[in-house]
């Protein structure tokens, strides 16, 4: 399956203002790629590209809000026109938007599903049109460990997640007709803005460089999954195989009562 190289045109990062986003448009700077970055953000758009500054590859801000779907067609058209064809989409924009306790479907709930699986969608369509143009391409989605199974207080999380999961699984039966590689990206706990926010012990919690190099490595290699770290990714995929009998109970037990 084809893998995306500096020469073959730029890198477009959903979500490079901050966190896993930025730390990867910088990795794959260092890598020698031209990223573009996009988050609402542009103040911070900017300072990732100052900071790319000297690096053997670079980095360009285009801001965008991806929940905003007429808006995205037209920046994937400008991205191409500016700087070549997309070779790699890192679709990682996403969040966690919490409820009130106690509260099932309020606000918090339908603006995670409106970022993380609706916004992922308006980039992937123009995404696969204009790969599918060029003929070739590698399409990347974020979505998490959490997506493998339900999890206590997580149930908007979890549930955008694991749609993400399953819809790029069936997606590639399609995307591999075509000749464009997709890869979902699986990340247990990263240090990021988004995690400094949780108030729950986070096992085995990985620095925001070493997330940012598993992610680039992974993009290079031939796998569907990239998937970090291994003591909580293997445990997680194991649990997911149990009756509910079991999954329940030891699910319970694994998050300290839920
Ligand atoms: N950190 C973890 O432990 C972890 C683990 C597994 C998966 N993930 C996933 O990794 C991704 C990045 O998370 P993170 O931890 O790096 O969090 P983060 O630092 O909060 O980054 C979230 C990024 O999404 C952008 N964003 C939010 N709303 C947007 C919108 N409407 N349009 C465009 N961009 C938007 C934010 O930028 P603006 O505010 O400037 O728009 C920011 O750049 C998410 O999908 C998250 O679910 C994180």
């Amino acid at each position: 399956m084809y893998r995306a190289r500096p020469a073959d045109g730029c890198v477009w990062i959903t979500g490079a203002s901050s966190g896993i986003g930025r730390g990867v448009a910088l990795e794959l700077a260092k890598r020698g790629y031209t990223v573009i970055a996009s988050a609402r953000r542009a103040d911070e758009l900017n300072a990732v590209c100052e900071e790319a500054k000297g690096l053997s590859g670079r980095i360009f801000a285009e801001p965008c809000d991806i929940t905003h779907r007429d808006e995205i067609q037209t920046l994937v058209e400008r991205i191409t026109q500016n700087h070549g064809p997309i070779a790699l989409a890192f679709l990682n924009a996403g969040t966690f938007f919490k409820d009130r306790p106690g509260e099932f479907g309020g606000d918090g709930f339908r603006k995670t599903f409106v970022l993380n699986v609706d916004g992922s969608i308006n980039c992937l369509g123009p995404v696969i049109s204009a790969m599918a143009a060029q003929g070739r391409g590698q399409i990347a989605v974020n979505a998490s460990l959490a997506g493998y199974g339900g999890m206590p207080r997580s149930i908007a999380y979890s549930a955008s997640k694991a749609a993400l999961i399953v819809m790029c699984e069936a997606l590639k039966f399609d995307l591999d007709k075509r000749g464009l590689t997709l890869q979902i990206v699986n990340p247990g706990f990263v240090k990021t803005p988004l995690t400094d926010n949780n108030d729950f012990p986070m096992p085995f919690l990985i620095e925001l460089d070493d997330a940012a190099r598993r992610i680039c490595d992974g993009f290079e290699t031939a796998g569907f999954e990239i998937c970090f770290p291994r003591p909580l990714v293997w445990p997680l995929k194991l649990i997911n195989l149990l009756p509910y009998s079991l999954y329940f109970p030891l699910m319970r037990w694994i998050t300290k009562g839920g």
